[in-house]
């Protein structure tokens, strides 16, 4: 028989709760919210209080979370240092906006520049991946004064609009117009793809496909080429890179991207 393995002791007691039965919360999330919202369990989980690694449900019991949100919770649940931040700086001025100067913004913005490497020194704050890339896609387009992008099957961008129409997996795209512009060349799938581990070739195959489509699906200017760092499909948040290029290069970029060169890193997500 299989052992299912204990959590470590954990020097932490859950508040007791209070609040409505997860059946209760259920009737009123189908009620009242919108029924693109899913859940992951046919006995749905409740979380309802954090602590460093781990997670506890309406009755005190304890998980671990493997998923943490989407780097949201990078340094653990409730962390003192953050919620101590976030109380002092409620208490000082909840909403600002950028037509105002405000110190945090630009010391911030200052620290991450600091750990960026090369010429990564100018920050745009965004809300979430979706509109990181968003942003990316405008700002690829504008500099360059393409339109075309060149994105991978199988990938996940975002849920918004333009997010949907870079992504390539029908269960994360609604069937509505999307993706004008955006070419979704094969991906470099080393386990499933057309071209395996083994196959020296690989990648110069890979890269040709994406020179196939920049010279017979665009104009053969295209004004981007976005990939999730490592090809998760929508289960981890990476960085996302973005590398502008023309007509000119293309038959050399594609052969970068794919042949292991590093990629000019442009955004993080969220
Ligand atoms: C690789 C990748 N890009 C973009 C997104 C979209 O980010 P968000 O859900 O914050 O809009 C996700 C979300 O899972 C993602 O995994």
């Amino acid at each position: 028989m299989m052992r299912i393995p204990e959590l470590p002791a954990f020097d932490y007691q859950p508040r007791p709760y209070a609040g409505p039965h997860a059946e209760e919360v259920l009737r009123l999330r189908r009620e009242f919210l919108n029924p693109g919202i899913f859940l992951y369990y046919k006995k749905p989980l409740m979380l309802v209080e954090g602590k460093g690694q781990y997670v506890f449900d309406e009755t005190g019991r304890r998980y671990l979370d493997a998923l943490g949100g989407i780097v949201t919770v990078s340094v653990g649940h409730c962390h003192p240092d953050v919620v101590e931040a976030a109380r002092k700086q409620n208490e000082m001025l909840q909403h600002s906006t950028t037509i105002y100067l405000h110190p945090n913004i630009a010391e911030y913005a200052e620290k991450l520049a600091a750990k960026m490497p090369a010429d990564l020194k100018v920050c745009y704050f965004v809300n979430s991946g979706s509109e990181a890339n968003d942003l990316a896609l405008l700002m690829a387009r504008a500099y360059t004064g393409n339109y075309d992008v060149i994105a991978l099957r199988n990938s996940y961008h975002g849920g918004n609009a333009s997010g949907m129409g870079l992504t390539a997996h029908s269960t994360w795209k609604y069937n509505v117009p999307h993706s004008f512009g955006v070419h979704h060349a094969m991906t470099p799938d080393p386990y499933r793809g057309a071209w395996g581990r083994e196959d020296k070739n690989a990648g110069r195959n890979y890269a040709a496909d994406v020179k196939s489509l920049i010279d017979h699906a665009t104009s053969g200017q295209i004004a981007g080429f976005i990939a999730e760092s490592i090809l998760t499909s929508t289960c981890a948040r990476l960085v996302e890179f973005e590398l502008p290029m023309r007509c000119r290069r293309a038959s050399v970029a594609p052969a970068r991207i794919f042949g292991g060169s590093r990629p000019r890193v442009s955004y993080q997500t969220s």
